[in-house]
């Protein structure tokens, strides 16, 4: 296992480029199974997830064959209609297989997901949209076993707002007879990524980022080019991370219209932000007169308001804000767990609920630190970039399964920062 060792305390200068979204590519890989012509995505992030999401397609009988900053995928002879335990186990986000399975060839079978660090997360939402289009769906031996006699379309109204679920529905009704409305969808712009791909497939989906998505099932898709959207997340990482260091750095290939939310409490910490059509430009006061962070406080929420997955970023901003913050986590029930971590770093974190109040320090001090998810990990780089002395932030593969070469970024950025084996 790799950890990463820091030595906090350097403002961060120049240039670096964002890489593209985790939660788009994902679900545009497993669209390449509703067609049995080559999909070409580009500017895919090289991620363990990614790589995850490949092997299943691979294990499948799918032909994929990367190119630099991509890959092609071809779904002609698909041989095995099953997700297999060992692969889904690493990853929640292998259930969207199921749906393009079901949709394309009537039978599909996924290992149920196991549990997972930041709370229950239940599919019921999946199981009941496709089963409202006329799947079967049973457990069998750990796996989702679904059949179906050709999907049709449906009037799908979710219990909650979910992302892979509304995506996963959006695929699965491509291919279904006659129209499906999905109300109560999930507006995230990568909900809106997938439906460009699809649609340049071949698909009829209309109203994608609003809360009500209307998609006229088609007899077969196609094959067709798309570059990933960039990630708003790794964004809003590094604004985070200059925020907390100080310095002056512009991100390319980013897109501010994704992150309001983000910008807005940037903003209000003390920071400043300009962005173009693909650049965001990030400063803030580095030297020793440079005043603290103003504390924000935050509830998350699904998009466009706060992103949960920007939370344990924003918790290590507020550890040394000149003053008191709220973070309320309205999302996940569990995503928490970073609050001991940064109590080792010095922070003053108190939980109530889904609360966590944070008093702000005048300085977080380094220490051996263990990452429990992919944004606690994350929020902890940020603190560690924060601390006095060296930081050694442990169970990196967290961070690996959703950040391209964090470390190779930051250092160019300036920061102290390397990756080694942790010792046994
Ligand atoms: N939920 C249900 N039943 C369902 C689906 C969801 O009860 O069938 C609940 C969940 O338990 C949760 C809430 O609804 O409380 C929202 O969950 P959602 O389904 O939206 O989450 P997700 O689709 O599993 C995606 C991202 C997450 C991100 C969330 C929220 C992907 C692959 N994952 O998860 O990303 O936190 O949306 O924005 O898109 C990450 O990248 O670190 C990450 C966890």
């Amino acid at each position: 296992m790799d950890r990463l060792v820091i030595t906090g305390g350097e403002p961060l200068f120049g240039e670096i480029t964002v890489s593209g979204a985790k939660n788009a590519a994902l679900p545009i890989l497993a669209a390449s199974l509703l067609s049995a012509e080559p999909l070409t995505v580009n500017n895919l992030p090289r991620l363990k997830d990614t790589t995850t999401m490949l092997s299943i397609l691979t294990q499948m009988g799918v032909e994929t064959r990367a190119f630099d900053g991509g890959v092609s995928i071809r779904a002609r002879d698909v041989r095995h209609l099953e997700a297999p335990y060992e692969l889904v186990k690493t990853m929640r986000a292998s259930i969207l297989v199921l749906g393009p399975m079901l949709a394309r060839f009537g039978a599909g079978k996924v290992s149920l997901p196991g549990g997972c660090g930041i709370g229950a997360r239940p599919i019921d939402q999946h199981i009941k949209g496709l089963e409202a289009m006329g799947a079967t769906i049973d457990v069998e031996q750990g796996y989702l076993v679904a059949r179906a006699d050709g999907l049709r379309g449906a009037h799908i109204v979710t219990d909650m707002v979910t992302v892979t679920g509304t995506e996963h529905l959006m695929m699965a009704a491509t291919l279904a007879a006659g129209e499906t409305i999905i109300e109560n969808a999930a507006r995230e712009p990568e909900v809106s990524d997938l439906a460009d791909v699809l649609n340049k497939m071949g698909a009829k989906i209309v109203g994608a980022g609003s809360d009500r998505i209307v998609i006229e099932g088609v007899a077969a898709l196609a094959g067709a080019t798309h570059t990933v959207m960039p990630d708003r997340i790794e964004t809003g990482t590094f604004l985070c991370s200059v925020a907390a260091c100080g310095g002056d750095v512009v991100l390319h290939g980013a897109k501010a219209d994704t992150l309001d939310a983000v910008i807005v409490k940037l903003r209000e910490a003390g920071v400043t932000i300009e962005s173009g059509a693909d650049w965001i430009r990030v400063a803030a006061e580095h030297d020793s007169a440079r005043e603290r962070l103003a504390p924000v406080s935050i509830r998350t929420s699904e998009y466009p308001a706060f992103p949960t997955d920007m939370q344990a970023q924003f918790m290590a901003l507020n550890c040394v804000a000149n003053g008191t913050s709220r973070i309320s986590e309205t999302i996940f029930e569990n995503r928490f767990m970073h609050v001991a971590e940064l109590g080792r770093l010095g922070a003053m974190i108190e939980v109530e609920g889904n609360t966590a109040i944070v008093s702000g320090v005048e300085r977080l001090s380094g220490a051996t630190v263990m990452a429990t998810d992919l944004r606690a990990s994350a929020g902890l780089v940020i603190a560690g970039l924060i601390a006095e002395g060296e930081t050694r932030v442990d169970r990196i593969y967290h961070l690996d399964r959703g950040y391209e070469q964090m470390e190779t970024k930051l250092s160019a950025l300036g920061a102290k920062i390397r990756r080694e084996a942790e010792p046994r």
